[in-house]
């Protein structure tokens, strides 16, 4: 029994949880993603739908998730199986939440390959391996071969593969760590470089003179912060923005519930939430927007900087800014270095979120030790890790990032919502949102909660379905009739003949959903908990109540949560506590 350590499976304290939560969200989303979507998407219409997301969605899930979280850590539950299986007394309700561990763990798959493009880009910067290439087209060419293995024009095959490892490993050392002496370490040191990396960076870009056609980056501010209502009638434009604020705030990824969960019902939950939405805005908006657009704006101009993000999802950070470095009159490798530096940090603090998850999972109702599951997991992420690098060429990673890191994410927040909200009653959830709180929510967001996000979701997700689903999913929805799945979506092409990878990228998401509902299958049966009766509420008494499973099973495994040694005994229904005054 872990008891002797239960210090590993709580948050050490409240700054390194703002931390962690802040560095789970903060990611290459803040930087790549939002820059490359804002300026492909008509910059200020695009940042009115992104407000409004921010508001109906971003901050209403955020709230929820760390209620479900919190919720689900006090039956020692630190997965989405479980969590759902604490709010709706079904056997459904376990099988729903297998979206928790497959999001994640695809995400994990793909996402430590995009960190290792940054790690290698770090060493290009330092060892000046680009400098010379000054056009776009030469830059894109020194990505290219970089990305598609079979490309060695600039890049030996073995090198994407060396930065991966040496990306990849990291993560899986500090996630091995566990909750304090790992996340938290990682966050308390990686947030403030980043932060530091960013302000230089953003100063840096700022006083940049005007480029070679006069422009001058604050045009780029202009661009993006300047209220354009004109694209706001363009539906594209509306679900770029939510996807971009799914992505960026980590909701409906399954993480943040599982940082949550290691947090007791004394531990404030409102104020850290927003604080967590709050951190990664600026680090998005305020930051991420004054790096890349307005250093791009001012070498290629508005349209240029367009076009650039739209010629490829990550292609403003890769290829821009590499050009942009290389015009500094000086400095420019060590501000290269810092920049796909910080986007190194972002990256790591968000994949080790990802993975916690599944450990979670494996550890709590296998009993599996932590260190053991996070470097099993981190192999098997390896090994799809290599696939996705093998396979780039086909799109199919952009596939992944489609399914599972845009779509999922609003499929799982439906799901979420209707189960926190509806099920579990707007009442309840507005009670247990606020144990332990530091502040009241306003009142407004229990009916946003309730109405508005569910119903801007379905809107969201029936839109899709009417315009986008057929021809997404026969691969039929490029303009020019060329086979593309995802990608088209994301203005790009895949080679023909290559849609063969494309059906096995979601052979395989499908393969994993059939793994983790298998597993969770399993877990129940052989912990035997009771599809309708209440999980047993974590006590000082251990880890089992009279009554609370079917078969209480003195082996099953016990996960120490924070409630475990911070909380009295909670009464039955625990989300009938009072409010603290
Ligand atoms: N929220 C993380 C990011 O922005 C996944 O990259």
């Amino acid at each position: 029994m872990p008891e002797s350590k239960p210090s590993a499976e709580a948050w050490g304290s409240r700054i390194g949880l703002i931390l962690a939560m802040a560095g789970n969200a903060v990611g290459l989303g803040n930087f790549l993603r939002f820059p490359g979507q804002a300026a492909a998407n008509g910059g200020g219409s695009f940042m009115i739908a992104y407000f409004i997301s921010f508001l109906l969605l971003g901050l209403p899930l955020m709230w929820i998730e760390w209620g479900i979280g919190r919720r689900g850590g006090r039956f020692r539950k630190g997965h989405i199986p479980g969590m759902f299986a604490a709010l709706w007394k079904h056997p459904a309700a376990k099988y729903l939440g297998v979206i928790g561990l497959v999001i994640p763990f695809v995400v994990l798959c793909y996402y430590t390959v995009l960190m290792s493009w940054t790690l290698a880009y770090t060493w290009f910067s330092l060892a000046g391996n680009y400098w010379g290439l000054t056009t776009q087209a030469e830059m894109a060419g020194f990505l290219t071969s970089y990305q598609n293995i079979s490309d060695a024009s600039a890049h030996e095959f073995w090198v994407p593969f060396l930065f991966f490892f040496l990306s990849i490993g990291p993560t899986i050392y500090v996630l091995s760590r566990g909750i304090s002496s790992g996340i938290e370490k990682l966050a308390k040191i990686g947030m403030p470089i980043l932060f530091v990396f960013a302000i230089i960076l953003m100063v840096r870009v700022l006083t940049l003179g005007p480029g070679e056609n006069g422009v001058s980056p604050l045009q780029g501010l202009e661009f993006i912060y300047k209220p354009d209502l004109s694209g706001l009638g363009s539906a594209k434009v509306w679900l770029a923005a939510a996807g971009q604020i799914f992505f960026t705030l980590s909701v409906g990824m399954g993480t943040l519930q599982t940082y949550a969960s290691y947090l007791s019902t004394k531990d404030d939950i409102a104020l850290s939430g927003v604080a967590t939405a709050i951190t990664n805005e600026t680090a998005e908006v305020v930051l991420g927007g004054s790096i890349a657009i307005p250093a791009a704006v001012a070498f290629f101009g508005v349209s240029g900087a367009m076009a650039v993000a739209q010629s490829g999802s990550f292609n403003l950070g890769f290829v821009a800014m590499p050009i942009v470095f290389q015009e500094m009159p000086f400095g420019g490798r060590i501000f290269g270095a810092m920049w796909f530096g910080l986007l190194y940090f972002a990256g790591i603090t968000s994949s080790v979120a990802m993975a916690t998850p599944i450990v979670a999972f494996f550890e709590e109702e296998f009993g599996i030790d932590r260190r053991k599951t996070s470097w099993t997991i981190g192999g098997i992420a390896v090994v799809f890790g290599v696939l996705t690098m093998l396979l780039f060429e086909s799109g199919f990673l952009w596939e992944w990032d489609y399914w599972a890191g845009t779509f999922g994410l609003a499929v799982m927040a439906v799901i979420e919502v209707i189960l926190y909200m509806w099920v579990f009653k707007p009442e309840n959830a507005w009670r247990s949102m606020h144990l332990g709180a530091d502040i009241r929510l306003p009142s407004l967001y229990k009916f946003i909660m309730t109405y508005v996000t569910p119903v801007f979701l379905l809107i969201i997700l029936g839109w899709w379905a009417v315009t986008q689903a057929w021809p997404t999913l026969t691969l039929t929805d490029c303009p020019e009739g060329v086979v593309a799945g995802a990608l088209c979506s994301q203005g790009s092409v895949i080679p023909e003949g290559m849609a063969v990878y494309v059906h096995l990228s979601r052979l395989l998401l499908v393969a994993f959903i059939a793994f983790f509902l298998v597993m969770i299958r399993i877990a129940w049966k052989k912990n035997g908990y009771d599809d309708y009766a209440d999980f047993i509420e974590v006590g000082p008494d251990g880890p089992f109540r009279a009554g609370s499973v079917t078969r209480p099973n003195p082996n099953a495994p016990h996960v120490v949560h924070a409630h475990d040694y911070v909380s009295p005994l909670l009464p039955e229904h625990g989300d009938d506590l009072p409010e603290r005054p």
